[in-house]
């Protein structure tokens, strides 16, 4: 689940032209499972149209102070009592202005200032407007009251003139709202490829050998690295799972298929981190048509397939994380793992415990890094906390030593 998940955002739309921004952010929101009301200034409308705004949030747009029919209460304290930040993506120059005075002479400004909710400006105006002395006195003000303002960008500006004064990016203003909202952003910039699941070896066209694997715990490690900022590829195998938003899904079915997908990209990660149970065996040809049983037995000749994660130290700089799901001697098995494969972390887990390994959605384990003489204790719980921990710990290392050349 996305840590942005039922959180309200009140995003304010002001006049600019990068009002059309503020529909990218409304798409992240959402798909990040936020709840997004719109309110639009007057002059919001004329860049954008509320229809669009509502199409988007799925919810009717604010405009107006006044409202005929009246609804019951008062409007401005209702929408500010309701939702965990606001953020007024275009802010011009004027709203900035109004809210630094305390002028209250629209519904956005009317709810800025009666909120007590963390309030976020992505300022967007024309760079003299930008440069201009009023509004950075204006600007001073704000963060002296505590609002929070992304910096505008420098490049083109709607008249084609160059300087400062481009709304900051969509993924960048969403990045902030989830720093707000308690987020870690320690992984932005950060490449992260994931694997999950199972891979299918084909006996023939009907049949296949599997493991039990849900593809859980690689999925919140996915979903994890997504809510801190990361730019995720997740490579699964045949799962039954929701795919996570903002981020790139490879689907592949044999342990051949991901270890091609995996080495294919690996050497563009930062970290890599192989939850997938990966099948150990797979027929050499499996047969083009569905096997008959005429003696009650079948033997199969078994092969074995790629070691992925043992190959890709040798084409890989990145941070690379494996996991060891055993029933015996882990500690040993797990250390062992780690040294063969020349990891920088394995996540001992037991396939024998309750609440722990695959099929269920809590685990338990160890944490081994390298350079480490102990292990961390990875206590029962959720597979997303645990994800949590497991990039909290492996970011502390990988910040410790630059990654290997
Ligand atoms: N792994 C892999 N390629 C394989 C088998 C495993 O990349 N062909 C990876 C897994 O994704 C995991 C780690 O290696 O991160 C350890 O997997 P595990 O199944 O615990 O161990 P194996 O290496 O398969 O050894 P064994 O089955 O004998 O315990």
């Amino acid at each position: 689940m996305s840590a942005l998940k039922n959180k309200r955002i009140l995003l304010g739309v002001t006049g600019s032209i990068a009002a059309y921004k503020a529909c990218e952010i409304i798409r992240l929101l959402r798909k990040s499972g936020a709840e997004v009301q719109a309110v639009m200034t007057k002059s919001a409308t004329e860049f954008v149209g509320p229809t669009t705004f509502s199409a988007l949030t799925g919810k009717e747009v604010l405009t107006d102070m006044f409202i005929d029919p009246p609804p019951p209460g008062e409007i401005h304290l209702h929408i500010a009592e309701n939702v965990d930040i606001i953020v007024v993506a275009p802010a011009t120059a004027n709203i900035l202005a109004k809210t630094a005075q305390g002028i209250a002479d629209d519904l956005l400004s009317t709810v800025l200032l009666v909120s007590d909710v963390p309030l976020l400006f992505a300022p967007a105006m024309h760079h003299n407007m930008w440069q201009n002395r009023a509004t950075q006195t204006n600007m001073d003000t704000l963060k002296k009251h505590g609002r929070i303002l992304i910096q505008p960008d420098y490049g083109s500006l709607a008249n084609l003139a160059t300087g400062e004064g481009r709304m900051a990016e969509p993924a960048v203003v969403v990045s902030k709202i989830r720093e707000i909202l308690g987020i870690p952003q320690d992984f932005h910039g950060k490449r992260v490829l994931v694997t999950a699941g199972p891979t299918r070896e084909p006996i023939d066209t009907v049949r296949f050998i599997s493991n039990r694997s849900s593809g859980k715990m690689g999925f919140a490690l996915a979903q994890a690295a997504i809510d801190r900022g990361a730019e995720v590829t997740l490579i699964t195998g045949p799962v039954y799972l929701k795919s996570p938003e903002m981020c790139s899904v490879v689907t592949v079915e044999t342990a051949e298929d991901m270890n091609r997908a995996v080495r294919k990209i690996s050497t563009q990660q930062d970290f890599i981190i192989m939850a997938a149970a990966v099948g150990d065996f797979a027929l050499p040809s499996p047969q083009k048509s569905k096997i008959k049983l005429p003696n009650h037995t079948l033997t199969l000749k078994l092969q074995s397939t790629p070691d992925i994660l043992k190959g890709l130290r040798s084409i890989s700089d990145a941070f690379i994380v494996g996991f060891a799901l055993e029933t015996e001697d882990g500690e040993k098995n797990a250390l062992k793992k780690m040294k063969e494969k020349r990891l920088d972390a394995i996540v001992l887990n037991y396939a024998n415990q309750p609440g722990t390994g695959f099929e269920t959605d809590t685990n338990e384990g160890t944490l081994f890094l390298r350079g480490e003489k102990k292990g961390i204790h990875l206590p029962l719980e959720s597979k997303m906390k645990m994800a949590h921990r497991i990039l909290t710990e492996v970011k502390k290392v990988a910040a410790k030593e630059p990654m290997k050349s």
